[in-house]
């Protein structure tokens, strides 16, 4: 490969791109230039697998010459800049070379259509006979394997805002859950901005007014500036959200300007603190920031997650909390494509 500083070296990234692509393009040789067919695939042990009918072009020249070139690619976006010179895509692709074998057994069939349903998520597979024998499995067994890549493939970085100071506080399991959900995932990289541990006072000045800010106030300020994406976590008290929330929020001016911000709200009732979205949004609006149309609201705070953040149901809070995440990391991106 020319470009080096674009070669992906580790395996585990390349066999992350075969697993998380949809489409593989084969390159099979013909007479006069290469012909070109996009499969869809599964991928196991070096192995990637395809299904056909027994008869076609493909198959004449497969078994003409079974050597081929593929290509599968992953993620692509343009990346928009104010000069044109400047435009570029991201991405991430892999180019290999190997061999085809045609598989006429039907049970054969039958595992590697499973290797292909399974890639794309089911796992439970129905198959009608008939259908089953209309077609052949292709077996591609790779030789070699090369990925390229270009634009920045870092995590985004995500500050969690846990805003209630009180004694023997709730919400707090929730900014815990939502550190190791990021990380468990792969999603970001996480950090809680514990409002309790900055013990910030009572408003006094917006900090580029501040002759000499503390060091807790900088500090904050330097970490909601660098984060691409910011996850509240917040309490209802009476309707709203409580007063140390709007303290750290008053204290920045610039540092909200186009920032992601998504909104969990927490009760230990059964509202889920939801009465707070409003006022909470609308403060973020006016200091400019981007809040993200998503919510995650948790009732009975005290039973539906233990001290450590872990969720008593597991399975429908993950659930919720991709979709939610989906929405903040979706906002990242389309505001990193803005100029701030
Ligand atoms: C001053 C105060 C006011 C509250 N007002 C409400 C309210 O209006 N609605 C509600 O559902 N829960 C209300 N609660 C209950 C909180 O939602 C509950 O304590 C929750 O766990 C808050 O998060 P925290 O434990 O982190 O402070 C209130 C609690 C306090 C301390």
């Amino acid at each position: 490969m020319r470009r080096k500083d674009k070669e992906i070296t580790d395996k585990k990234t390349i066999e992350e791109i075969l697993a998380g692509s949809e489409i593989c393009r084969i390159a099979i040789s013909d007479k006069e230039a290469p012909y070109i067919v996009p499969f869809n695939y599964g991928y196991r042990d070096n192995c990637l697998y395809f299904h056909s009918a027994p008869a076609g072009k493909k198959i004449d020249l497969l078994r003409l010459n079974n050597r081929v070139c593929f290509e599968i690619e992953y993620s692509h976006k343009i990346i928009r800049q104010e000069l044109s010179c400047g435009w570029t895509s991201k991405y991430r692709s892999v180019i290999g070379y190997g061999t085809v074998d045609i598989i006429e057994d039907a049970g054969r069939i039958k595992d590697g259509l499973d290797i292909i349903m399974s890639h794309y998520g089911s796992e439970v597979n129905l198959y009608d006979e008939k259908n089953l024998s209309r077609m052949v499995l292709l077996q591609l067994r790779i030789d070699s394997i090369s990925g390229k890549q270009s634009g920045d493939w870092e995590l985004p970085r995500i500050a969690i805002v846990s805003s209630s100071v009180r004694t023997g506080r709730n919400s707090h399991r929730v900014a815990l859950f939502f550190r190791h959900f990021l990380k468990e995932r792969k999603l970001a990289i996480a950090e809680i901005l514990d409002l309790q541990s900055y013990n910030f006072p009572l408003f006094e000045e917006r900090l580029p007014y501040q002759e000499s800010p503390s060091e807790a106030v900088l500090d904050f300020a330097g970490r909601i500036k660098s984060a691409d994406g910011v996850i509240i976590v917040t309490p209802e008290y009476n309707g709203g959200y409580p007063a140390s929330l709007k303290n750290a929020i008053d204290l920045l001016t610039e540092e909200w300007r186009r920032k992601p911000v998504a909104i969990s709200t927490v009760s230990d009732g059964a509202f889920g603190g939801t009465q707070v979205i409003t006022s909470l949004q609308f403060s973020l609006w006016k200091m400019k920031a981007w809040t993200v149309p998503a919510m995650f609201p948790v009732l009975n705070a005290h039973e539906s997650f233990d001290a450590e953040g872990i969720p008593a149901d597991k399975h429908s809070t993950e659930k919720r909390a991709a979709g939610f995440v989906q929405e903040l990391l979706w906002s990242i991106e389309a505001t990193g494509k803005v100029p701030r």
